[in-house]
């Protein structure tokens, strides 16, 4: 089975952009659990334009499924992490200024580095997943450090999809089988959306988990504008009527 994680990251940026607390961050985490998210994912970036570092410890607090912070392992990071440990944390290999993820850990070249803070982290009980493109020597690199899981770089699939979809998926499907004979657990996220997520499950054997953001916000806001325009009318009718 594959869990699905909600990346509440979106909903932290329309909040900011107004400076209150609208839409409420906490809420939201937990209308996803009771609407049926199996996770709760955040990416703290360091310029806290989405989801903040203050946020973190009541999010932790409400969260009762799966809570996963992803993040570069910065020591200010790593702090916030270690101060409120979740359930998962996924570590990125994002720069400071960085517009959203685009690739995965070298997880050779930087094997001291992560074998280091995955033992940090999991000294904790916190489960460590490496950030990795479809390669299978990343996979192998990730168990080598300690991690119990990659998540793979699923941009380039989503990217290629349409395209030729068979083509697009091999790399993970290969991915994937290495992770599954080393016995290293199969998360995927990013660019995942409601037309190619079947297709890359299909393809993917023991995905455990998939984190979606950008696309499932966009999607709730397409799907729920429908009602919420007859909301809004309906309480225009209703004054005219008094
Ligand atoms: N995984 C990682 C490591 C990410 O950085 C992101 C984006 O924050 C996601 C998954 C989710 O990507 P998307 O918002 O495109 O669904």
């Amino acid at each position: 089975m594959t869990r699905l994680s909600v990346n509440i990251n979106k909903v932290a940026l329309l909040r900011n952009s107004r400076g209150g607390n609208l839409p409420d961050l906490v809420q939201v985490a937990r209308d996803c659990e009771d609407f049926g998210a199996e996770g709760i994912t955040v990416h703290p970036r360091p310029d806290q334009r989405h989801v903040r570092f203050a946020d973190i410890p009541a999010l932790r607090s409400v969260v009762t499924t799966e809570f996963n912070i992803e993040g570069n392992p910065t020591p200010d990071f790593l702090e916030l992490v270690l101060a409120n440990p979740p359930h998962q944390c996924t570590l990125v290999p994002d720069a400071t200024d960085q517009l959203t993820s685009d690739h995965g850990w070298d997880t050779r070249r930087h094997a001291g580095f992560l074998q280091e803070v995955t033992a940090r982290l999991k000294a904790k009980n916190i489960r460590v997943s490496l950030f990795v493109d479809p390669d299978p020597r990343m996979v192998e690199g990730a168990k080598v450090v300690g991690a119990d899981r990659v998540e793979l770089y699923t941009g380039p699939y989503a990217h290629d999809f349409f395209k030729d979809p068979a083509r697009a998926v091999a790399p993970y499907s290969e991915a994937a089988q290495a992770a599954n004979a080393l016995g290293i657990g199969l998360n995927a996220g990013h660019d995942l959306n409601l037309d190619n997520l079947r297709y890359f499950q299909e393809h993917c054997p023991g995905l455990l988990e998939v984190s979606i953001g950008h696309a499932l916000i966009s999607d709730a806001l397409y799907y729920g504008l429908a009602n919420v325009i007859r909301m809004y009318k309906r309480q225009m009718a209703s004054k005219r009527a008094e």
